[in-house]
């Protein structure tokens, strides 16, 4: 997870990804690999719950501070492995949120089989990317950030990858609004 300050550069407004991304009122969301809750206090504001799931117990205690100043209420917090996401819910979820993580997931199609049960038959897969640009190309604040470039994926591929193991899943998206929203559109093309 990296550090405050230029994530707030490159995500000044996650409410606003979140709605482009499909979450709607009334949803039972998830905010899979949350880290320190960037994504997961808007969230909150939007959905009727959420599950904020991360591995990293420091990371979920960052994101539980942040949601408790907020003052949410409607926040359950799993220290958990993503690939075990189905066993850590109570219920199947409308919304299942993947920001800034599942480039580095390293069995994407297994990733994307346990989402597929945790949700319900409409349910939506929203994963934000970065884009598939060499890192010195997305700098923030001045500096290159992001993945290594052999790890970014299109849209399509990330679609792909998805696909193969869960058809079922709705819809996804793929963005990375800070500059322009080019992939998004393309992901827009292929839903
Ligand atoms: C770059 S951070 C993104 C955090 C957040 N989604 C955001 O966009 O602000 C990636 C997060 O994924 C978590 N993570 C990595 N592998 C995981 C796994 N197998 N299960 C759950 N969380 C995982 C890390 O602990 C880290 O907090």
């Amino acid at each position: 997870m990296p550090t405050a300050g230029w994530w707030d550069a490159l995500w000044p407004n996650p409410a606003g990804v979140l709605e482009a991304v499909g979450l709607r009122r009334d949803m039972a969301a998830i905010d899979l690999c949350c880290g320190d809750g960037w994504f997961t206090l808007p969230m909150s504001k939007v959905a009727a719950s959420v599950v904020a799931i991360d591995i990293d117990r420091n990371m979920l205690e960052a994101a539980r501070d942040r949601l408790a100043a907020a003052g949410a209420t409607n926040c359950e917090f799993v220290e958990g492995d993503a690939y075990e996401l189905a066993r850590h819910m109570r219920g199947p979820a409308d919304f299942v949120l993947m920001a800034n993580a599942f480039h580095g997931v390293p069995d994407q199609p297994r990733l994307a089989d346990a989402i597929a049960k945790a949700l319900k038959p409409a349910g939506r897969l929203a994963v934000v990317n970065w884009h598939q640009r060499r890192r010195e190309e997305t700098t923030i604040l001045g500096e290159p950030r992001g993945p290594k470039g052999e790890l970014r994926m299109s849209p399509e591929q990330t679609i792909a990858s998805i696909k193969r193991e869960a058809s079922y899943l709705q819809a996804w998206s793929s963005c990375r609004p800070i500059t322009t929203r080019s992939s998004w559109n393309a992901l827009e093309n292929v839903l």
